[in-house]
């Protein structure tokens, strides 16, 4: 009786684990290689105007520094990573430039209010600049 009750336990304990599993890998971001090793050609840079497009266009989600407390954050059912954490930049800029101007669901596209392939890099330039 005791040995089946832990054994059904187990089991849900299992269910659990592997739901969540699941769910980390179905939410994993795949950027495809293309743009993944896409070269930045603004990457030497030093055009600060990247700061004023965030403000116009990334802050009211990702907030001023980054951190994902914007004024529409709450309103959000996908958690933001702190733009300027270690995971975050360790990606390269082709990475994210594809999340930034590609997005994903809650993480608009922004390949028509952004046109300009330069405004974009510095936008990239830009969020390496909240690295902590
Ligand atoms: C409407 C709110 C909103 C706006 C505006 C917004 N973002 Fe996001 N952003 C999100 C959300 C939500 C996520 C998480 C998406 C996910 O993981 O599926 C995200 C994710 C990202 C990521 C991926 C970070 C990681 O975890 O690797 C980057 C990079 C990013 N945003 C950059 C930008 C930039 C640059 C802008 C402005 C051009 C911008 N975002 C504007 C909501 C927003």
């Amino acid at each position: 009786m005791k040995n089946s009750k832990l054994l059904v336990i187990s089991v849900i304990l299992a269910g659990f684990f592997f739901m969540a599993m699941g769910h980390t890998i179905s939410n994993e971001w795949i950027v495809p290689d293309k743009y993944k090793n896409m070269k930045n050609p603004y990457a030497d840079s030093d055009d600060d105007y990247g700061a004023e497009l965030y403000e116009i266009h990334c802050a009211s989600c990702h907030g001023d520094e980054g951190y994902g407390d914007g004024k529409k954050a709450d309103n959000l059912e996908t958690p933001m990573r702190e733009l300027g954490s270690e995971e975050v930049l360790a990606q390269t800029d082709g990475e994210l430039y594809y999340k930034s101007f590609i997005g994903r669901d809650e993480m608009p596209n922004f390949e028509k209010k952004i046109d300009s392939e330069e405004d974009r890099w510095l936008i990239v330039n830009f969020m390496r600049t909240l690295a902590e």
